[in-house]
């Protein structure tokens, strides 16, 4: 089949299944298997059998309702390539939200070589990006699930990044206490709450749960490492947290009670309230 009628084929197939975005699914299928950013600049070109095929397949995993970053087994966050699949959490643009935060952060305050944690590390997005931006950070990323940590080494890798990898319970005291004296922890944790987890989207239910899934209220993780994580920050240090919608006033209070000063919010590219960012200045 040429291209231009195996691209019309595989739209309407996706538009039938409800696939939304069906269109930029399609081209971003297409780029991927026949290597080629354009591939309607040659709509009359042949596609092989063998990659037609691969395409094929490649749209029946998409109408299964398998998110579309799985099936091409990367994707972009803050510029770099990251490797994803089952068992590691796509990353999401909402994150970049809380890498701006940082940067702005080291800005002000002068940091020259910030030690930072990302913990919850997944992919290793955060402190691949935070890494790519300061080069003279030592970053360490912690994770705790096997399959996050098989991803998380590729991206370093991939990234050819040097970034150190702790395998760790960000909820442990044995965790928390192999990391002192950090400038600044970064954290997206998951933080979904019992009724989000409900009503997920047929692509989010392939992610994993132990990343989506924050307790009844979403909020377990910040509970529990707030105070935790606190006694691993300098004094002057910062703590920046993503977390979900409408979940701002716990976040603060939260934050609050663990004595955290200079508490500031910032909204994600879509005007949610996504990201926090605090400071301790006392013991
Ligand atoms: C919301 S995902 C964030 C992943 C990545 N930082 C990002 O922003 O795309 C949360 C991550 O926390 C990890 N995680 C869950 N419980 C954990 C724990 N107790 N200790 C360490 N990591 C944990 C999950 O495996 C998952 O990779």
């Amino acid at each position: 089949m040429v291209r231009q009628d195996l691209y019309r084929h595989c739209m309407s197939v996706m538009e039938s299944a409800d696939i939304p975005d069906s269109d930029f699914d399609t081209l971003c299928i297409f780029q991927d298997v026949l290597k080629d950013k354009m591939p309607l600049l040659l709509p009359y070109m042949n596609v092989e059998a063998e990659k037609e095929a691969i395409i094929l397949e490649m749209v029946e995993r998409r109408i299964s309702g398998m998110p579309l970053q799985y099936i091409l087994g990367e994707w972009e966050f803050w510029g770099l390539p990251i490797k994803v699949g089952e068992g590691v959490l796509i990353p999401r643009p909402d994150t970049e939200t809380l890498i701006e935060d940082i940067l702005e952060i080291v800005r002000k305050t002068g940091m020259k070589s910030p030690k930072i944690a990302d913990l919850c590390s997944g992919s290793g997005c955060i402190a691949l990006a935070l890494k790519s931006e300061i080069p003279s950070a030592e970053v360490y990323a912690v994770e705790l699930s096997e399959k996050a940590l098989v991803y998380l080494k590729q991206n370093v890798e991939l990234n050819k990044s040097d970034i150190n990898i702790i395998k760790g319970d960000v909820l442990s005291p044995k965790t928390s206490e192999m990391l002192t004296e950090l400038d600044i922890i970064a954290s997206n944790p998951p933080y979904l709450t019992a009724q989000d987890m409900a009503e997920l989207q047929i692509e989010v239910q392939k992610e994993p749960e132990t990343a989506l899934f924050g307790g009844n209220d979403g909020l377990d993780f910040y509970r529990a490492m707030t105070p935790l994580w606190r006694k691993s920050l300098k004094i002057g240090g910062y703590l920046c947290y993503e977390f979900g919608m409408g979940q701002e006033k716990d976040i603060e209070r939260i934050m609050r009670e663990n004595r955290f000063t200079d508490i500031k919010f910032s909204r994600d590219g879509g005007g949610i309230i996504r990201t926090v960012t605090a400071r301790k200045t006392e013991v």
